[in-house]
């Protein structure tokens, strides 16, 4: 019951053609559809086996960062179990019936997080299938060009305050708390919360309210990266670090950039987590380690934030 893991994010790209291109060619998503209204054009994609309409849907605005992010319930009493939750937080909610928000689009709960972000509860997304049969099937269909992730992974958001956001999403949403970077003073630098029981479905690192630092794609393995690094140079698409390794989540990735700005990321690895396991907390001397394991230092880049 409840959430059942990341469902899509919305993001903002100025060139919906050029965008476009870059996620369907080199990031290897499928466009499943599109649509122009008077905001501008918007395009739905997905990894090749997500079943669902569109994880990934890119929105034509003057500028880039973050609409929105949704999560997928079990069932359609969850909305309303968490929607009863988050009104009784204090947090206002809106309720949109299927196809209304978004062609495709399931029955959503709509709330703005303390963390400023636009998030979304979604049940009952319309199902387009991975393009295989359900009986006796190949490991995976014809064709497929790109970096080619099979799927959406996480997001990593920035807000002002980190516990704040961090209890809201453990005690209304029900997410479980993996890992977390603790300053000096106790102040959380970041958590990583889940409730796929992988090492994180959403995190939130220090920044301010609203912040997009990256929407990751999940990849097979190591080789994948690799693979995903070659294309990125190739192509000449700015690679921001890796392929390294991160201390926390124990995840390994690869970041690089859009052509609107937005950090993509390709990610494999980590561990399971049970919700009788209790958080790892890493210090903030050792916040190298816990975002890039083998450097031991953050790049420059890396905080940078797009709100
Ligand atoms: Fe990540």
């Amino acid at each position: 019951m409840g959430i059942l893991r990341l469902s899509h994010v919305e993001v903002r790209v100025p060139d919906i053609e050029l965008a476009t291109a870059y996620y369907v060619e080199l990031v290897g998503l499928i466009e499943v559809e599109r649509v122009d209204d008077e905001q501008g054009t918007r395009v739905f994609l997905k990894g090749w086996d997500e079943h669902q309409h569109h994880s990934l849907v890119l929105n034509q605005r003057a500028t880039y960062g973050l609409d929105a992010v949704a999560f997928k319930v079990e069932h359609a009493a969850d909305l309303d179990d968490l929607q009863a939750k988050i009104e009784a937080a204090g947090v206002s909610t809106s309720r949109h019936a299927a196809g209304t928000l978004a062609p495709g689009s399931g029955e959503i709960v709509r709330f703005t997080a303390p963390s400023g972000h636009v998030v979304d509860l979604e049940h009952g997304q319309f199902q387009v299938g991975n393009r295989m049969p359900k009986l006796n099937p190949p490991i995976g269909p014809e064709g497929l060009i790109g970096m080619a992730p099979p799927r959406i992974d996480h997001v990593f958001l920035m807000c002002e305050h980190i516990n704040v956001t961090t209890d809201f999403f453990r005690d209304v949403l029900g997410f479980r708390m993996t890992e977390q970077i603790l300053a000096d003073d106790g102040y959380q630098l970041a958590s990583f919360l889940e409730r796929s029981h992988s090492t994180h479905d959403i995190a939130f690192l220090t920044g301010p309210d609203g912040g997009f630092h990256h929407v990751a794609f999940w990849v097979d393995d190591w080789n994948e990266l690799r693979k995903s690094a070659d294309l990125c140079a190739y192509h000449g698409v700015t690679v921001d670090a890796g392929p390294t390794r991160h201390g926390a989540t124990r995840g390994c990735g690869l970041y690089f950039f859009d052509p609107a700005g937005n950090r993509n990321e390709m990610y494999t690895g980590g561990y399971w987590f049970d919700p009788d396991d209790e958080p790892t907390t890493w210090t903030e001397n050792e916040i190298g380690r816990a975002i890039f394991y083998y450097q031991g230092k953050l790049n420059q880049a890396f905080m940078t934030v797009h709100s």
